[in-house]
């Protein structure tokens, strides 16, 4: 498995860890400008802790949706070049705007990622890669609606949670469900499950089709 450029494993009190270069955002550990990339707090910290191979690399332009207060995105404008981060609710997005402040490369949008035609006009299309995590019903629909975005080559790199589509159904019937619908639009090339770092968490990376 490679990690993306700009992201490495680093020791922190002994312990190997991922982590990337710039401020800290959530009171993270930082040791010679390295920032300890918590795998509990974040879906795609999990994901690269799980040995998925992304396809993400250092300098991509990137598509994040779900940004909430930027602990992830703020990892990920570490290491890629343009970071559109959409977020809806407004509170996190506070959070969010404090945290762009110190990366010029990231840019908060108070925005529904189920209506791409809002952010059109702001991000750019033929980006490297949609890094989604929204925890919403209808998860596969936003990546289906989102692709736009994306280069023929481009990846999908994304978190379903099974409770988000359905509380009652089992997980692994929730995730067949959307992948499914998320081959309408994408061919998937890898899943993992996410524990123990998210229960009930699909990691997905594709590409459009
Ligand atoms: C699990 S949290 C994201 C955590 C974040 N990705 C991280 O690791 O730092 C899910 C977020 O998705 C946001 N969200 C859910 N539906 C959304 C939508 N349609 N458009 C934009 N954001 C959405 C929620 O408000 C919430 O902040």
């Amino acid at each position: 498995m490679s990690l993306p450029d700009g992201v490495q494993r680093r020791e922190f009190q002994g312990e190997s860890a991922l982590a990337t270069r710039g401020d800290p955002v959530y009171g993270e550990p930082v040791v010679d400008g390295w920032r300890r990339w918590d795998p509990h707090r974040s879906k795609l910290g999990a994901t690269l802790e799980a040995g998925l191979e992304t396809g993400l690399s250092g300098g991509d332009g990137v598509l994040y949706l779900g940004a909430a207060s930027g602990t992830t995105v703020s990892h990920v404008a570490d290491f890629a070049g343009p970071t559109y981060a959409v977020e809806f609710a407004p509170r996190p997005t506070r959070d969010l705007l404090g945290v762009a402040e110190d990366r010029g490369n990231l840019f908060p949008l108070l925005k529904d990622a189920r209506r791409p035609e809002t952010y059109a006009h702001v991000v750019e299309s033929g980006l490297d890669a949609i890094v989604q995590d929204v925890a919403t019903r209808g998860q596969a629909d936003v990546a289906l609606s989102n692709r736009e975005f994306l280069h023929d080559d481009g990846r999908f790199v994304g978190a379903i949670k099974a409770r988000s589509e359905d509380v009652t159904e089992a997980p692994e019937d929730v995730f067949e469900r959307v992948l499914d619908r998320l081959r309408d639009g994408y061919e998937v090339l890898d899943t993992a499950r996410l524990e123990p770092y998210h229960d009930d968490h699909l990691a997905v990376v594709a590409t459009p089709r």
